[in-house]
């Protein structure tokens, strides 16, 4: 991944391969960027007046800067990335994350190493509201190491142009004058949630063959050790002695043995925080199997559990003022001669006993356990947990927002403020009464299926009856978790989305 540097320096003399320039639609050629212009013969203010670039959301256009003209002698930057950021009005955080991620995957494609982003200082002075230079400058180089990341390590044979290098270097270029500590500082911060990020995307692109309930416990207790965390790893036994029953139902049917990991991170006072992240690292319905088609994309179902972990690891790196505990469930979901049957009654961690009526609702039975036992052996402030719980969230949010639901005000709100900061908008649903009829079992305390209205919620009414009287709020993932369609700083396949989130719902508490 890129080494950041925060450099004060004009536009012009910049002397890099390729510099971002962030643009706003309908603008002229700020005061700043006048001599850029002059030094390319007025090519940037006639590709705006040519209406050739617009600076519209998500617009990428290139053309040659002053550097390298003549020869190799002429200083400043070989090309100019002009990135879209729409209109004033409607500058956000999210659109220069987008705007960076575009210019920087293009750079990486054009086989760029160093790549420069212009800090259009004026523009988000001039923005107000919840932007400033600091904010700007972390969410400018998210979507730098976003937009360069790529998932490649599986194949050996190459396409023309399909594997481009690595970009080594990404310089944040503020115009002379500006404070360069604060923005250092606010660089680093957006560094290490864009790496952590993508070590989930990595971790979540990985086949399950690759990432099984070992490997996740292998890489949480990496983390551990690299920042002295206290981790405890139960095996299959450990499970089953604990009394994590719901868990190990779903665990039945697999060779593999599943594992369950808790990493703690104390770095501040009071009582912990608590991420539980759904780690099914292969779904395939169980007994209740699952169709053929698509279902290789259930490897992703492990996305809660990777969020979890790199949002711990991104909490450790960052050293915020917390004390966090990261609680992850992983197993297989497969049918076998072992495997837990429909209809089967299975007792939790918290003693409620379950009907399970359809192997394929697994995940609210590993995370129900899970969050039970954060609630009993740590009495947390306030748990969210994080999971590819249903395909009804799908239905209802598409690919655009987590599903948030919860029982607590409080919480619900610091999430949707997180939300708003990192970028990863979730949306509410509501968890009335009424709902949890639709879990009644007429044998056991709860059935694990509400039928086929309001999935995302009777998901979640399940959750809630393990929290106890915690604070605790669920983020349904399904929808956000896998990209069908790329983006400005997403590549089809996993996101990682939820570290970002998680992160920032910490920070603003610690
Ligand atoms: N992992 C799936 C949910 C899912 C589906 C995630 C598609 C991402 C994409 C989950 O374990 C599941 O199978 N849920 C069932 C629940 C149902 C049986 C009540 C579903 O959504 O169909
Ligand atoms: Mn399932
Ligand atoms: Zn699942």
């Amino acid at each position: 991944m890129p080494k950041i540097d925060v450099v004060a320096v004009s536009a012009e003399r910049a002397q890099l391969p390729v510099l971002v320039v962030p643009w706003l639609e309908g603008e002229p050629v700020p005061d700043v960027l006048r001599n850029l212009d002059a030094a390319v013969g007025g090519a940037l203010a006639r590709a705006l007046e040519k209406r050739d670039a617009r600076g519209s959301k998500d617009e990428v256009f290139l053309l040659y800067g002053p550097g390298g003209a003549g020869g190799a002698g002429a200083a400043g930057p070989e090309r100019l990335l002009l990135c879209g950021l729409g209109k004033r009005a409607d500058l956000s955080l999210e659109r220069l994350r987008r705007a960076a991620g575009a210019g920087v995957s293009r750079a990486r494609a054009l086989r760029a190493t160093q790549v420069g982003i212009w800090l259009p200082v004026s523009w988000v002075a001039a923005a107000g509201g919840t932007l400033d230079l600091a904010n700007t400058a972390q969410a400018l180089v998210e979507g730098a190491v976003l937009g360069a990341w790529r998932f490649d390590e599986l194949k050996t044979v190459f396409e023309d142009d399909e594997r481009t290098p690595e970009v080594e270097r990404v310089t944040l270029c503020a115009h002379p004058g500006t404070d360069l500590a604060a923005l250092r500082a606010a660089a680093d911060t957006g560094r290490i949630l864009a790496e952590c990020q993508n070590l989930a995307r990595n971790w979540v692109n990985r086949p399950a063959n690759l990432v099984t309930p070992r490997v996740l416990a292998d890489e949480a207790q990496e983390i551990a050790r690299r920042h002295g965390l206290e981790a405890t790893i139960l095996d299959r036994a450990g499970i089953e002695r604990e009394g994590l029953g719901a868990l190990a139902a779903v665990a039945r049917g697999s060779e593999e043995e599943p594992r369950f990991i808790v990493l703690e991170c104390a770095g501040g006072k009071g009582a912990p925080l608590a991420l539980v992240g759904k780690g099914v690292t292969f779904d395939s319905g169980g007994l209740s199997l699952k169709p053929a088609d698509n279902m290789e994309t259930m490897k992703y179902d492990m996305a809660g559990a990777a969020a979890a972990l790199a949002a711990l690891d991104a909490i450790a790196r960052l050293s915020l003022p917390a004390n966090v505990v990261a609680v992850v469930p992983a197993t297989e979901n497969l049918p076998s001669g072992r495997a837990t049957r429909p209809g089967d009654v299975v007792r939790s961690y918290a003693g409620k006993t379950i009907e399970i009526l359809n192997t394929d609702a697994e995940g609210r039975l590993i995370v129900a356990d899970a969050l039970a036992y954060a609630a009993a052996k740590y009495k947390p402030a306030a748990m969210v947990d994080a999971a590819t719980l249903t395909g009804a969230c799908i239905v209802a949010l598409g690919h655009q927002a987590i599903g948030l639901l919860g029982n607590d005000e409080g919480v619900l709100a610091e999430l949707e403020r997180a939300g708003a900061r990192s970028g990863e908008r979730v949306w509410r649903l509501p968890l009335w009464e009424e709902y949890r009829e639709q879990l009644r079992s007429q044998v056991a305390d709860i059935k694990n299926t509400g039928g086929r209205p309001a999935g995302v919620i009777t998901g979640a009414w399940f959750l809630r009856e393990f929290v106890g009287d915690v604070a605790w709020a669920h983020l349904d993932i399904a929808g956000t978790a896998w990209a069908e369609t790329e983006g400005p700083y997403q590549p089809k396949g996993a996101t990682g989305v939820g570290v970002r989130l998680l992160t920032e719902w910490v920070r603003g508490r610690a």
